[in-house]
């Protein structure tokens, strides 16, 4: 899978697919109110938006619609997990979708972060950098009220599942452009103003900044940006300290392996 999902140091991201999986551990809730209670206390318009982010999160409130839209998000999911299929590298090798799904997937508590992030913000123009089998995006289109969902991914053949991920779980708002993230950002970043955006792809420290540069130097006023994976290694722990010090972040936190960062 390129250079980035992970195969250095396989995990499986989730032990269970149900949405009544529990959002944060205590010590995480425990710090996203604490977050939530400096942000609120700041005083600063961006600062308060993310406060109001992580009170949502903490609260994990959804509504019925919202949960009954994210149970077809898990049954989509659990459809992928059974799949026998298998998809083709560059290098010649295969392998299973329903492995790629339960290795890269953002588990239903990753999945629903990113929802309630969605659901605050509201953004009018969202991407994602790494579409996988499309099951974070399908959670975060779900939570917006008018706006689409754009996500990046280099194998057409996730690109492939992840339609249809989202054709099961009845979601019209998201698409997929593919290609690497080296040809795909610019063009996508040129087409829109973006107010929103999740970087799941390619976990190496160098990159992520960049590819945080590139959104940020084209993003609407006032987006925000997610980053997963903070503390996958070295790169991505130095990654972080440096981009949350960026002139243009307004206010910045942290839920588990999450980084936010709330532009001026
Ligand atoms: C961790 S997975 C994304 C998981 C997905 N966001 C989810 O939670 O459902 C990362 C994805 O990014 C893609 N990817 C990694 N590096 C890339 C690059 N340089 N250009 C395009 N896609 C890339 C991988 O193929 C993989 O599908």
């Amino acid at each position: 899978m390129g250079t980035t999902t992970g195969r250095r140091r396989p995990r499986l991201r989730f032990a269970r697919v149900e949405l009544k999986a529990r959002l944060l551990l205590p010590s995480i809730r425990r710090s996203v109110a604490e977050q939530a209670r400096h942000l609120r206390s700041l005083g600063e318009p961006q600062a308060q938006r993310l406060g109001e982010a992580l009170e949502r999160i903490a609260s994990d409130h959804l509504s019925p619609d919202a949960r009954a839209a994210l149970e077809r998000v898990e049954a989509a999911r659990r459809a992928t997990l059974r799949s026998l299929e298998r998809v083709s590298w560059a290098d010649g090798s295969t392998e299973s979708v329903a492995w790629i799904c339960a290795l890269a997937s953002q588990p239903p508590s990753g999945a629903r972060l990113l929802h309630h992030l969605a659901a605050v913000w509201q953004p009018r123009q969202a991407l994602e950098l790494g579409t996988c089998v499309g099951v974070s995006a399908a959670y975060q289109a779900v939570a917006l009220r008018t706006g689409t969902l754009t996500t990046l991914e280099a194998y057409p053949a996730l690109a492939d599942r992840a339609e249809d991920t989202w054709r099961l779980a009845q979601i019209d708002n998201a698409r997929v452009v593919v290609g690497r993230f080296a040809d795909t950002l610019a063009p996508t970043l040129a087409e829109a103003a973006w107010d929103y955006a999740f970087i799941d792809g390619n976990h190496q420290g160098r990159a992520t900044e960049g590819y945080v540069e590139q959104v940020s130097r084209s993003a609407a006023p006032g987006a925000l940006l997610a980053l997963d994976d903070i503390d996958y290694n070295d790169g991505m722990r130095a990654a972080w300290d440096s981009v949350r010090q960026r002139p243009d972040v307004a206010a910045s936190a942290v839920v588990g392996k999450i980084g936010l960062l709330a532009l001026r």
